[in-house]
């Protein structure tokens, strides 16, 4: 069967890998060498590999496979997702360059930029990406990037990746989208006009908590060759063991969202019925502010939810205290159910006002649905809710 004609799910079990010619061993092993011997002088490079730095056959299969699933022409891996969005930036600016990114984005891309690179003379205009008039209004002469995260961690606010992508398009800059929430499964922004698509494969493509890894994939082969280019300098590249790792969670990838995106949803369902939850947000449920455009330009909801629970704080923090399935933990993505309290955790070095203007409030609870079961998920909200 052709690779292309494939279905998602015989792809993300079998793209780029094929039985290894010498032993037939199934999966594609770990090349763990750092030097490849060359033919000759004249044949420097003949196999494709001279420093793992610069390549490895373990990371190219990882590679290979997440091309197809996000659709793309080629990809890089990265050491972690941070290290993917560092080598996009470092990758594809300059110093002078000024970036359009959404107010709310993981907390260690709002590092990256006010912390980092801004000290390299990159300027950066965080604004509402949920509103397309936003993004044109922002560009100026010198805007180099629009980034954007959709949905955003942690609010789970949308970015309308197609709007987004034809004002960038028509003004010549690239709109890279962090695709961790959803993944290739559920959203595929390559095809909805973005230019590039990353990922922390930390989350979901791992799925076990076992690496931390990244990925950019591109469709114009320049641009992937300046980010390959950064990653060569920087040495922010994945290792083949993080690669083997990453290929055998990818086969499960969209078996575990639908179970994880199911518990989920059952899941919102209960939390808007307690009386200490003041809110609840899930794109799966009708009240989902933004449901129209998940609906539009995705075709699954995902495994992340928030809530807010009443009594801020304090009152985040005994429930969090109080959860036993559910681990507090700063991940997500994983088989476990993960528990996060974003504003002492992932995004404790936003400054309160940016926060709260982004919607990162005191009480807000993110939740990570795993893929235990959906009644005992639920039996140890209701003890720990029922505490407060
Ligand atoms: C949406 C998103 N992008 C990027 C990252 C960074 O990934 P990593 O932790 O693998 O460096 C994270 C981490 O939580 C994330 O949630």
């Amino acid at each position: 069967m052709s690779e292309k004609t494939a279905d998602f799910k015989t792809r993300e079990v079998h793209a780029g890998v094929s039985p290894d010619p010498v032993t037939g061993a199934i999966l594609t092993p770990i090349y763990q060498s750092t030097t490849y011997v060359q033919e000759s002088v004249d044949e420097y490079l003949a196999k494709g590999y001279s420093y793992s730095r610069s390549g490895n056959p373990t990371v190219a299969a990882l590679e290979n496979r997440i091309t197809s699933l996000e659709n793309g022409i080629d990809t890089a891996c990265f050491s972690t997702g941070m290290a993917a969005t560092s080598s996009i930036m470092t990758g594809l600016l300059n110093a002078g360059d000024h970036v359009v990114l959404s107010d709310v984005v993981y907390g260690g891309t709002h590092r990256l930029s006010t912390k980092v690179m801004s000290r390299f003379g990159v300027t950066f205009s965080f604004v509402d990406t949920s509103n397309p008039d936003n993004v044109r209004n922002a560009i100026k002469d010198n805007t180099r990037l629009i980034l954007t995260e959709t949905p955003a961690n942690p609010t789970l606010k949308m970015t309308d990746i197609a709007a987004v992508s034809e004002i960038a398009s028509g003004r010549d800059i690239p709109h890279a989208v962090d695709n961790t929430f959803l993944t290739p499964f559920y959203q595929r922004p390559l095809e909805l006009g973005a230019d590039i698509t990353f990922h922390s494969t930390t989350k979901f493509m791992d799925g076990h908590n076992i690496t931390v890894g990244g990925s950019v994939t591109c469709r114009d082969e320049k641009m992937m060759e300046d980010i390959k280019f950064a990653r060569n300098c920087l040495g922010s590249n994945m290792s083949p063991m993080v690669a083997f790792y990453t290929l055998q969670g990818c086969k499960t990838m969209s078996t575990r969202l639908e179970a994880q995106s199911a518990n989920a949803m059952k899941v919102a369902h209960y939390l808007e019925t307690h009386s200490m939850v003041d809110r609840v947000a899930y794109p799966g449920l009708d009240s989902f502010t933004q449901k129209d455009l998940v609906d539009k330009q995705s075709s699954g909801y995902g495994s992340m939810l928030w809530f807010e629970v009443k009594g801020g704080v304090e009152s985040g923090k005994k429930l969090m205290n109080t959860l036993e399935l559910w681990s507090l933990a700063e991940n997500l993505g994983s088989v476990e159910s993960l528990v996060t309290h974003s504003v002492t955790m992932t995004h404790a070095d936003m400054p309160r006002e940016e926060r709260m203007a982004a919607g990162i409030t005191d009480g807000l609870v993110r939740l990570s649905t795993g893929l235990e079961s959906a009644d005992d998920l639920i039996a140890d909200l209701k003890q720990a809710l029922d505490s407060l």
